[in-house]
């Protein structure tokens, strides 16, 4: 699957030589038990995302993967807001979040099929979903390009990829996104306040946006968030 580039594409990982980055990261270990610890304890944050997390799973219907699925905080909205015919898959690499997910939709009592496995390498064929959902993750997947790839061939065409995720800013913001970009990603599990990440989606030739919303929530250098749904073309 090839994407069209934009001039966006040039500012990704702190404007470093993106190649070089993504190959050093490709071998990082998905395993953060504090951060897991910690994720889990932020009910403020569970509050802000609220309506944003209930915006993802509304209506939802068919077969569904929550990409980097981490405790299951999308479990419950899922469980409210979607339909009656789901089936819930969901991908989390690091084995602290999963044991946590496995837990919390039991507790929710929702069958959900959570796998090992990473964003850039999805365990099923192609065109196995009605909607792929993720929400904070394209943040902190190591290799972005090939992940998207990856959303786009796993769902069906015509289905749909839900996203939240927070993104590179501008202005001042952008250039302080940078400067903060190498510390922010040791202390916060991976994850990169600086990624162009919904250019590299409206510019990937699978999808075509049906919706973009720049939404009030999170505090620099971890914003502005989007949320949006895009479709896969058939
Ligand atoms: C900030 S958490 C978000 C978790 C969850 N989606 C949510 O909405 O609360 C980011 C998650 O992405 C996971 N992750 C890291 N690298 C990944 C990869 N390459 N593919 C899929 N998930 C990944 C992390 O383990 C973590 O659970």
């Amino acid at each position: 699957m090839s994407r069209r580039r934009l001039p966006a594409d040039r500012t990704d990982d702190a404007r470093g030589d993106a190649q070089s980055a993504r190959a050093d990261d490709a071998d990082v270990e998905v395993d953060n038990p504090w951060f897991a610890r910690l994720y889990s304890k932020v009910p403020l944050m569970e509050r802000l995302f609220a309506p944003h997390r209930a915006y993802l799973a509304r209506e939802l219907s068919g077969r569904v993967l929550d990409v980097g699925a981490g405790d299951g905080g999308m479990f419950e909205p899922v469980r409210e807001h979607g339909g009656d015919d789901l089936e819930y898959h969901a991908v989390e690499p690091d084995p602290n979040m999963r044991e946590r997910a496995i837990e919390r939709a039991r507790g929710v009592g929702m069958p959900v099929d959570i796998r090992d496995a990473r964003a850039e390498a999805l365990p099923y064929p192609e065109d196995s979903f009605d909607v792929v959902l993720s929400s904070v993750v394209f943040c902190t997947v190591q290799d972005p390009e090939r992940a998207v790839d990856e959303v786009a061939r796993v769902l069906k065409p015509g289905g749909e990829f839900r996203f939240f995720e927070h993104v590179r800013a501008d202005g001042w913001r952008e250039r302080g996104q940078d400067l903060c970009n190498p510390v922010w990603k040791r202390v916060a599990a991976g994850c990169n306040v600086n990624r162009p990440t919904v250019e590299r989606f409206v510019s990937h030739e699978a999808f075509d946006p049906i919706d973009l919303e720049r939404v009030r929530v999170g505090a620099f250098p971890a914003s502005p968030f989007v949320r949006g749904r895009l479709h896969r073309r058939r």
